[in-house]
């Protein structure tokens, strides 16, 4: 790539965060438990029994970091308000204390010319709420609603954006099926089925709530791992259909991670027919009418994309095949072994528009690697500027082939609490230091400001050999 490339002139640049991962303060100024606060203090849940207690101390320093994301020249931030920071105990009495420090934060924002978009439940859903069934309570929808309500008559004459769920394909199949993210449970398959309808019905009622106001706009984000066609032209009619078709079918081992279900419930108003024929004596009785109220309850495909699942190929015997990038050894990974596959920003957008037809928005992308400061007091991670560039490279060239792509949020803003990983994936752009958290920003952050800053991707230049 001899030339910068341009991003569409309103495109917006911006980067991420969520409430457990960063703010602290998890036991003061009156908030209260959340279900994540409970699994952390399990022994052996979270890698070395760490927790998002401290965190990166967001709570206090949140004018430090917003100043931070202001020289960067950061466009839009997406972070999320913690439900049992504004509401103790789910519901009931606001806590002041909570919901003003949003209100701060959002003014902070927005008086630094960066467009705040709020996330509303990014996995720490209140205890008290927990202890009376949760997501699976008849009521819990409308305590997701009441508590959406409260937020956005605060924050939204100023507040334009918001997603409601932030990846309930992972929530329910890795909180509730599989027991490795809070609340740690491990559901039978029908318990499970009937709380993704449950949760979906939840975003189906805050939407109502935020589409009240007539500037707002909503979307639900979800993780999408897509299949990539063939690179080989010869070969791309084929391999593209049958990329697209693996890439919406449903898992046969984790079936609520497909994000064809989520997708097609929210934007549809409907469930895919090979999911009905296999769960669909799972689920309520009232299902139908239910699930069809939310068709068109989303403005916009917000998407998490950190890799393709892998590739269409033909192989030896001439026989398509799809290689998974995971177990393939000469596929490059990140410290979480997340392949890495450019690619997925290209066929994430373009099988999602082919089939919905709503504008993309990347609310994540990103990679975890070993970062540290360096003698001069650099983070050198040229690992993350090359991941980045190929990724935004692709997502480039979707654009230009026609998908509306209106966003980019790179995950994440700093170094923060990886769930069940605790603290030792580093997914910033910011350094920050665990003893002293002292932030420092990566030259990754260097690079990331220049393109925000130009619109435009660089020219990769080789670097010629060294003979
Ligand atoms: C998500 C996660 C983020 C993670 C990130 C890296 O939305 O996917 O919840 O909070 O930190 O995805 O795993």
């Amino acid at each position: 790539m001899d030339e910068p490339r341009l991003f569409p002139s309103n495109f917006t640049w911006g980067v991420g965060t969520s409430a457990y991962q960063i703010e602290g303060a998890s036991f003061t100024h009156g908030k209260g438990d959340s279900i994540w606060d409970d699994f952390a203090r399990e022994s052996g849940k979270v890698q070395s029994e760490e927790s998002g207690s401290i965190a990166c101390d967001h709570y206090t320093r949140y004018q430090e970091d917003v100043s931070l994301m202001h020289r960067m020249g950061v466009g839009a931030y997406r972070f999320s308000i913690s439900w049992p920071r504004v509401l103790p105990e789910g519901k009931g009495s606001v806590n002041q204390a909570g919901i003003d420090f949003y209100d701060r934060l959002v003014d902070e924002l927005t008086g630094s010319g960066i467009e705040p978009w709020v996330t509303l439940f990014h996995w720490d859903y209140p205890s008290s709420l927990m202890r009376l069934g949760g997501w699976s309570s008849s009521d819990s929808s409308k305590w997701f609603a009441d508590y959406v309500a409260i937020v956005a008559d605060k924050l939204g004459d100023r507040v334009k954006h918001w997603i409601t769920l932030n990846e309930p394909n992972i929530v329910v199949p890795y909180g509730f099926e599989r027991g490795i993210h809070a609340p740690g449970l491990e559901l039978g398959r029908k318990e499970a089925v009937r709380l993704m309808h449950s949760l979906l019905l939840a975003h189906g009622q805050a939407s109502q709530v935020l589409r009240s106001r007539p500037d707002a706009r909503v979307g639900a984000t979800l993780s999408f791992s897509p299949w990539e066609a063939s690179p080989e032209k010869a070969h791309r009619k084929v391999s593209k259909d049958i990329a697209r078709a693996k890439s919406f079918e449903i898992s046969e081992t984790n079936p609520l991670n497909s994000p064809v279900v989520w997708a097609d419930a929210m934007i549809r108003g409907s469930y895919p027919t090979a999911f009905l024929e296999r769960f669909g004596a799972y689920l309520p009785t009232r299902w139908e009418a239910e699930i069809s109220s939310l068709e068109s309850s989303v403005d916009f495909s917000a998407l998490n994309i950190y890799a393709s699942t892998g590739v269409i190929e033909k192989d030896s015997s001439d026989d398509w095949i799809g290689r998974k990038y995971a177990q393939c050894e000469s596929t490059p990974k990140t410290l979480f072994h997340w392949p890495v596959a450019p690619s997925s920003l290209y066929w994430g957008p373009c099988w999602m528009y082919e089939r919905y037809k709503l504008p993309v928005v990347i609310t994540e992308n990103g990679m975890s690697a070993h970062d540290w400061v360096q003698e001069d007091g650099t983070v050198r991670d040229y690992h993350r500027i090359d991941f980045t560039s190929r990724y935004l490279g692709e997502l480039h060239r979707v654009i230009e082939d026609g998908v509306p792509v209106e966003g980019y949020f790179h995950w994440s803003l700093m170094d923060n609490f990886e769930w069940a990983e605790g603290y030792r994936q580093r997914f910033g752009l910011i350094h920050v230091d665990r003893k002293t958290l002292n932030r420092t920003l990566k030259q990754s952050g260097h690079w990331y400001a220049d393109v925000m800053l130009n619109n435009a991707l660089p020219a990769v230049r080789q670097c010629p050999s060294e003979e």
